[in-house]
This record gives structure tokens, sequence and C-alpha cells, in this order.
């Protein structure tokens, strides 16, 4: 092969080469199994990825939650758990990274999430009140509606369409919103429900300029945002790249401008901040931090460690540092990115922009002879597996559930299936087996079968529904 043939990834996409700002001290091998072993360990795990043993998985493209590499830091720190059952100085730690991260003044930790997103919903919603979100999320959608509220989606339009460019497809569109208050009047809105990147939309970030014009709007109504912080340092990264004003600052900088503009937050720690446990919630207001302190001690654990070990809240603590490092997410949005380019160039169809954490395959262009009750996207993740073990993630009519009121299926605009990089754990050659793999399904799509659902859990169904072929 000539020089000219042989050109590193740099050369190949016309810039000069990045490499990870870390290297690796432990592995853990991976084991690949043949093609007759996955098609029953597929068929007992009902067409549903998330099924699936996970030592039957050869790369592991199902979430970002709970899956990164740790530091030697965060390992030196877990020794450092302090296991009191109240005021462990691990708590104080955590306490300490959020507040000045973050900026919020009042912290308390959860299990992970979810267990924040309860404790906010049954706190700050009353039954038949309204919440206005930039697009749902699974778990975030379902405890406001236990807690009786009614999800209405106002993110802009374009987050709908998975061809549309617009560099911030996260934003809400304030029109929405105002539409809502004025047909409801605003002491029916409960609050705005604001998530950087945005997951269900493709990992799409939210612009100060619309964080900045929400504050006003929400002010100006004695309205309360808080905010879904899960993936915000990324947002953060991409105001950097993308909005005016923003370039010579800090990744840290900017995520802590964004957080001002809002009254709190909930975090799945599991994300951003690099630990495989954890979350936390934090509010300015006093008030609503008493009843919040109040609730934890009966849903999650006490308020200085709400479910989490000390050594867990001290690795998240550490883990809070090194998601801030601006050469620590350029070099994991830009390994997403890797991968995404190298598909986009095979003219591969998914969401564009290409997002923060995971690369959203556009399942309706690959299959158009499937209806969107054949499930799709489930489908196209059963294919990915069964070609090459690698397991992905359904985010489509499977994700979406069903309508409380009607009992249908909601029918979301997009029906996307998930590869989802996990932070600081595979290779550039991981990502190239996967890009082979997707391009190896996409030319197979003509003669590719949808499934049918043959069992449906009643809460967060795609967890663990069960799926045969039509
Ligand atoms: C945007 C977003 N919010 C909330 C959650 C819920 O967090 P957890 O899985 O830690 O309960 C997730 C998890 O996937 C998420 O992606």
């Amino acid at each position: 092969m000539s020089d000219s043939q042989l050109r590193t990834m740099g050369q190949q996409f016309g810039r000069r080469s990045w490499a990870e700002p870390w290297k690796i001290k432990m592995v853990e091998p991976l084991r690949m199994v043949d093609r007759e072993h996955r098609e029953r360990a597929l068929d007992e795990a009902g067409f549903n990825t998330f099924l699936l043993k996970s030592e039957d998985v050869y790369i592991d493209l199902l979430t970002d939650s709970g899956t990164s590499a740790m530091s030697d830091r965060q390992w030196a720190g877990m020794l450092l758990g302090d296991e009191a059952y109240a005021g462990s100085r691990n708590f104080y730690s955590l306490e300490e990274a959020v507040q000045k991260y973050y900026g919020y003044k009042h912290i308390i930790p959860t299990h992970q999430g979810r267990g924040a997103e309860h404790l906010i919903s049954r706190a700050a919603i009353k039954p038949g009140q309204y919440i206005a979100g930039n697009m749902y999320f699974t778990t975030t959608r379902l405890h406001q509606e236990l807690a009786g509220g009614i999800f209405v989606d106002v993110i802009i339009d374009e987050a709908h369409d998975p061809q549309n460019t617009h560099p911030f497809k996260g934003n809400v569109d304030l029109e929405k919103v105002e539409a809502l208050v004025r047909r409801e009047g605003a002491a029916k809105i409960a609050y705005i429900s604001l998530a950087g990147t945005v997951n269900m939309a493709g990992g799409q970030p939210v612009s100060m300029a619309n964080a900045k014009a929400l504050r006003a709007f929400a002010d100006k109504h004695g309205i309360k945002v808080y905010l879904d912080a899960t993936r915000m340092v990324e947002n953060a990264f991409f105001i950097q790249e993308r909005e005016e004003g923003y370039a010579n600052r800090s990744v840290a900088q900017i995520l802590k401008e964004f957080c001002a503009y809002t009254d709190g937050a909930w975090m799945s720690a599991k994300k951003d901040s690099l630990v495989n446990i954890g979350g936390w919630l934090a509010v300015n207001d006093w008030t609503l931090f008493e009843e919040l302190r109040n609730m934890v001690v009966v849903y999650e654990g006490l308020h200085t460690y709400g479910g989490l070990a000390g050594r867990d809240m001290e690795a998240l603590a550490i883990g809070i540092v090194e998601s801030v490092q601006d050469d620590h997410v350029r070099s994991r949005i830009g390994q997403v990115r890797y991968l995404g380019e190298l598909l986009a160039h095979w003219g591969i169809p998914m969401v564009l922009p290409i997002g923060g954490h995971a690369i959203f395959l556009d399942a309706r262009a690959f299959y158009r002879h499937l209806r969107q009750d054949q499930f799709p996207a489930q489908t196209l993740a059963a294919e990915l597996y069964l070609d090459s073990g690698i397991r992905s993630m359904e985010r489509g009519i499977a994700s979406a559930g069903r309508d409380p009121k009607t009992g249908d299926h909601y029918y979301p605009k997009l029906e996307l299936t998930r590869l989802t990089i996990p932070r600081r754990v595979y290779t550039q050659a991981h990502m190239d087996v996967v890009a082979e793999s997707v391009r190896a399904a996409y030319e197979q799509r003509d003669k590719t079968r949808g499934l049918k659902m043959v069992y449906e859990p009643k809460y967060l169904r795609f967890f663990q529904a069960r799926f045969e072929r039509l």
C-alpha cells in the first residue's frame, strides 16, 4: 500500500489527529460469541437488547449510563469512603463539588437520576398541573405523570426532524411555552423542565441564549425552571464550540453560567460525572429544600447519603472535577463524532448534527417498508446484535410507551436506534468495528422483517418488553 493510501484518521477527516487525555492501566477482556450463539441469545431475550446477558455482548453500546471507566484517582477515592450513617465526610466532598461546579446552594444525594426525579416531581407538581419540557425523557416524564402532572413538549420543531442541522436542536420554543401559559394560566404550570443535550432528540444541546431567554420569560410569569443536568457538561462543550462569545470560556465556566439561569437541577451522575452509580438533587430555595430533605429520608436514605455509600460519593466528587476538564470533554465528544463522521460518509441515515453521547440511527429511513408499530428501531437493534454482537438500544415507539388517557401507543416522530458511547472505555478500533456492522445492517435493510410485541410491562415497557419476528 502506498503512503497516499495509508492515512491517519485525522488526515482522512481533513484535520490533525487527537488522542485521549489518558492511558490505560487495567483492561477487561472481551469475549466474542459466534452467530449461532447470538441468534439463541437474542431469541431468549425476546429480541430486546435490555434482556441480553452482558457476557453475550461484544461491544456494549446500550447506554452511557454507569458504564464509564473510573480514573485511578476515583478508585483511590473509593478507599477513602467514610461509611458513617450520618454526616459522612464524603457527603461534604460531594456537596462542595456540586456547589463549586454547578453553583446550586442546597444538595441532596440520591441513588441515581430517577431517585431525584421522583422527589422533585412529588414536591413541585400538584395533580392537574402542566410541566413544559424540551422533549420528554422516559423516567422524567413518568415521574411527572405519576405525581399527577401533564407533560407538554415545547422543544423547537427542528428537533423532531433527524435531518435538520440546527446547531441547538435542544432549544425550547418560547412561543410554545407562552401559548401554554396563555391557555392554562401561569399557576397551572408546575415548572419548566429543561434538559441539557436532549437525549431523545439525539443528544442535541440548548444554547445559552435560549436558557437566558427562558429565565426572563419564567421570571415574568413567576414560573420555576428546573434542569435535568445529566449531560450538561457535554451541552457546555457545544456552547463553547458553536455559540458566539463562548469560544474562550472554559467548559466549567459555561456550565456554571448555564445553571445560574435555573432554580435547581436533578442529576444522573452515571453519565457526565464518570461514576457507575449516583445522582443528586439541588435547589436554591430553602423551603423547597426542606421539603425534599424530608422526603429523601422516606424514599432514598438520610439526607447525607441518599442511597449512596460514602465511597460512591467520594468517587462522584472526584468525577465531577474530571468531567469538566476541557480536554476530557473534547476527546469524549470527539470519539462520538469519529463514529458519526464515518457513518455519515457512507450515507447511513442518522440524526444530525452528531450529538454528544451517542449516534442515533434513523430506523425509519433504514426500514421504509416497516410501519412504526412494527418497531423499526427495535428491529435495527436486534439486527446489529445478530451481525456483530454489538448492543444498542431502541429509542422510538417502544420507549415512548402509551398515552395514559387513550391507552394507544405514543407515536414519536423520531424512531431511532441509539449507539451510546461509554466514557473512556472503548478505542477508535472498536468504533471502526461498530461502523462496519452498521453498514452491513444497512446493506441488508430491504430483506429485514419487523417485530411484534408479545409481552408488555405496565411501566417503562422498553426495559422488559418481549418481541417476536413478524
Ligand atoms: C436525560 C436523562 N435524565 C434522567 C435519566 C435517569 O437517570 P438514572 O438512569 O440515573 O435513573 C437519564 C438516564 O438515562 C437520562 O438520560
